[in-house]
């Protein structure tokens, strides 16, 4: 019986565990947890979501407050244009992350960065250069390129000087998306390193419409492998999506995989940056407590608990101090639906928005509770403590498992000390 552990995942010169963390925004997927995945031999991804802000929590800088303090004439003003990230900052707070990330790197593995083509930032083009140059500026082992089509985003980069050596992915959710991606960035004469190909099952916004339950991984997994291997394409594929135990990873690995992707399952782990109580809260869901909705402002279904503080919270927009989602023109989905509440309900002090959320400042606050399909297991995988609450556990605990269980079987943590 085959475990991944008999695997390995080849990237350039690197042999890898082929255990990928996936990247986790706002800060979920931590410097500390890719830290572990790459120590432990695999691949660990932080995220470039809401850097500025990430910073702030973690280094005590102060770009928000002063980003308010400059917008602060804005605020009631539902036309946002004028809010703009200062492209200075922008480097300077992604350098910190990553370089401080990097310089803490041991171990044989490697750490990449999740870049969300979504964060529009009301200037798309210009924000995501600096992001994936500062980035590579400061020595990050790889990029995945997510949510968003990224047609023009290796162009964006191809003069720097690491274009050629950073592991450069892009994630997709169809064969059809490859394609297009594949077509039109032949003109930079570079293809990418790896391909995540993400399922219905995973957690954060997914590629697929209202219809997601309609597909499965493992058909979309081999279609595009197929093709691959038709045009004579050697791009290693990395499904991501629902793949709950070693078990489940050894049989895409069987079936052509160079790697796997997972995430759920290290939401539950003390590297992760969920807080502890929004942990539990994952740990007690069961299945009916888990939707896709449409409330993301981006336009993508997202899957979430449904008791996250987000949905339903009428909160008024903090694009002067946050601004991710503005796009090109300063407009975001959650403006015109707070507005529009706001408008039908003049005498409200406290007003509930139902179809759309400030995505910005509810995974700032850890209030969104994005979550994989199979959220609903994660208290199969650890232990009950005496008070009804569940053991969090290390990542390398959860690692190891994927990395060397049999049988389905999911290794519980050792229990606690008595005291
Ligand atoms: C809490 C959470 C947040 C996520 N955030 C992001 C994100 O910011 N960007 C992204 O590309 N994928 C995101 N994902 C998707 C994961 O990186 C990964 O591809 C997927 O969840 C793997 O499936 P699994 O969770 O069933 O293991 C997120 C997943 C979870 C569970």
């Amino acid at each position: 019986m085959k475990r991944v552990d008999d695997f390995r995942l080849r990237l350039g010169s690197h042999e890898l565990v082929p255990i990928m963390v996936g990247g986790m925004g706002v800060d979920i997927s931590t410097a500390e947890l890719s830290l572990e995945a790459a120590r432990l031999g695999g691949i660990g991804h932080i995220s470039d979501a809401m850097v500025p802000t990430v910073s702030d929590r973690r280094f005590n800088t102060k770009y928000v407050k002063n980003k308010l303090k400059q917008y602060k004439f804005n605020v009631a003003n539902s036309d946002k244009s004028v809010v703009q990230f200062d492209l200075g900052l922008l480097a300077e707070a992604t350098a910190m992350h990553v370089g401080r990330t990097m310089e803490a790197k041991r171990g044989p593995g490697l750490v990449f960065i999740n870049c969300m083509e979504k964060l529009t930032m009301n200037s798309p083009k210009e924000t995501l250069r600096v992001r994936l140059q500062a980035a590579m500026d400061n020595g990050i082992d790889g990029i995945t390129l997510a949510a968003g089509l990224h047609l023009g985003s290796f162009a964006l980069i191809q003069d720097h000087p690491r274009f050629n050596d950073v592991k450069l992915g892009i994630i997709v959710s169809s064969l059809r998306a490859l394609q297009l991606f594949l077509k039109k960035n032949a003109r930079t004469g570079r293809l990418p390193d790896y391909v995540v190909v993400e399922g219905p099952l995973a957690g954060g916004h997914l590629g697929f419409g209202m219809d997601w339950a309609q597909y499965d991984l493992a058909t979309i997994t081999a279609e595009i492998r197929d093709w691959l291997k038709a045009e004579q394409l050697d791009i290693p594929l990395i499904p991501a999506g629902g793949i709950f135990t070693g078990s489940d990873a050894v049989n895409f690995l069987e079936a052509g995989a160079a790697a796997v992707q997972v995430a759920t399952r290290f939401t539950v782990t003390t590297e992760c940056g969920l807080p502890e109580d929004v942990q539990q809260e994952y740990f007690k869901a069961s299945e009916d407590q888990i939707e896709v909705n449409g409330i993301s402002p981006t336009g993508y279904p997202m899957r979430m608990l449904k008791s996250s503080p987000a949905i339903g919270s009428g909160i008024r927009p903090n694009c002067e101090a946050f601004g991710y989602l503005l796009d090109a023109k300063g407009n975001c989905q959650y403006i015109d639906a707070y507005n529009r509440e706001v408008a039908a309900h003049p005498e409200d002090a406290k007003i509930k928005v139902w179809d759309k959320t400030c995505l910005c400042t509810h995974m700032r606050n850890f209030d969104c509770w994005t979550c994989g399909h199979y959220t609903y297991r994660l208290k199969d995988t650890t232990r009950q403590n005496a008070d009804g609450s569940y053991q969090i556990l290390s990542a390398e605990h959860v690692f190891h498992d994927y990395q060397y269980s049999t049988d389905n079987k999911i290794a519980l943590p050792s229990a606690p000390a008595a005291v």
